[in-house]
């Protein structure tokens, strides 16, 4: 069995204005384990930006326990790049926040950067490049904090779909590679499909648990753009898609 590293109890969040209040998330239980990519499938407004707000801290719980046993790194739906920073700083700027650049961390950021096919681009601005760059960008800065549990928010929706494919691919790679964990939210059955091997289903608002698919090994292994085309997939699919009617 693995060590547990999120675990979400029976939580509820409420957010208040003046006169009323809304319950986003209702007495909701999940886990990721180490090791694993978990997907949180639900429509938009469902509440999956606050879970994962909830898992960082961000905000609190008014019933219920939210525990986490891992550095997260956090990936927004949004690049949040600095468009009067280069690509290099703006790479390095979650590290420099921390501390002062070492020699190590700039070789460390030009070969990566190298890998994710950057490196001819560190002296660049962010307008420069195309959306799917910009996001390896933002994953870039994110690794760069060596997080233990990666959450990704929508990451890929804003991409064309080729673009959206490529990077998918690419980081199922990442995460494999360095045995991190993550967990990806998002409205797109398919990415969570072939991303994951494990996905919860999620109700609309307000938000809890729906089902549970623990995704049968040859699915949770296979690198996206097998995934797409193994036997299983169309089941996994229509199963989901009936779930979330
Ligand atoms: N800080 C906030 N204050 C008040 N309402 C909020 C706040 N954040 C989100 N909401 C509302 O909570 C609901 C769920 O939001 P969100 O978690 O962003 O959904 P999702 O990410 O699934 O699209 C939405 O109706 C949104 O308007
Ligand atoms: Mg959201």
């Amino acid at each position: 069995m693995n060590r547990t590293i999120v675990d979400f109890n029976h939580v509820s969040k409420k957010f208040f204005n003046k006169k009323s209040e809304m319950v986003v998330i209702s007495d909701m239980s999940f886990h990721v384990d180490e090791g694993e990519i978990v997907a949180l499938v639900g429509p938009s407004g469902a509440g999956k930006t606050t879970i994962l707000n909830l898992i960082s801290e961000l905000l609190v719980p008014e019933i219920g326990e939210v525990k986490v046993d891992a550095s997260l790194g956090y990936m927004f739906q949004k690049d949040n790049l600095f468009d009067w920073l280069t690509i290099y700083k703006n790479i390095a700027l979650g590290l420099s926040i921390k501390r002062k650049l070492t020699k190590d961390d700039q070789k460390e950021i030009e070969e990566m950067a190298k890998r994710y096919g950057l490196y001819d681009f560190l002296d660049y601005y962010p307008t420069q490049l195309s959306g799917g760059m910009r996001q390896k960008v933002a994953l870039m800065r994110t690794l760069l904090l060596k997080p233990s549990l990666l959450l990704l928010d929508e990451p890929f929706s804003s991409l064309d779909y080729i673009t959206r494919l490529d990077l998918e691919e690419e980081i199922f790679k990442i995460i494999k590679n360095l045995k991190i964990s993550a967990i990806i939210v998002t409205h797109d059955i398919s990415e969570a499909i072939v991303l994951s091997n494990r996905i919860y289903v999620l109700s609309a608002r307000p938000c809890t648990v729906k089902k549970e698919y623990i995704l049968n090994e040859d699915m949770a292994n296979a690198r996206p753009n097998d995934a797409r085309m193994n036997e299983h997939f169309q089941e996994y699919f229509k199963d989901i898609v009936e779930t979330l009617r």
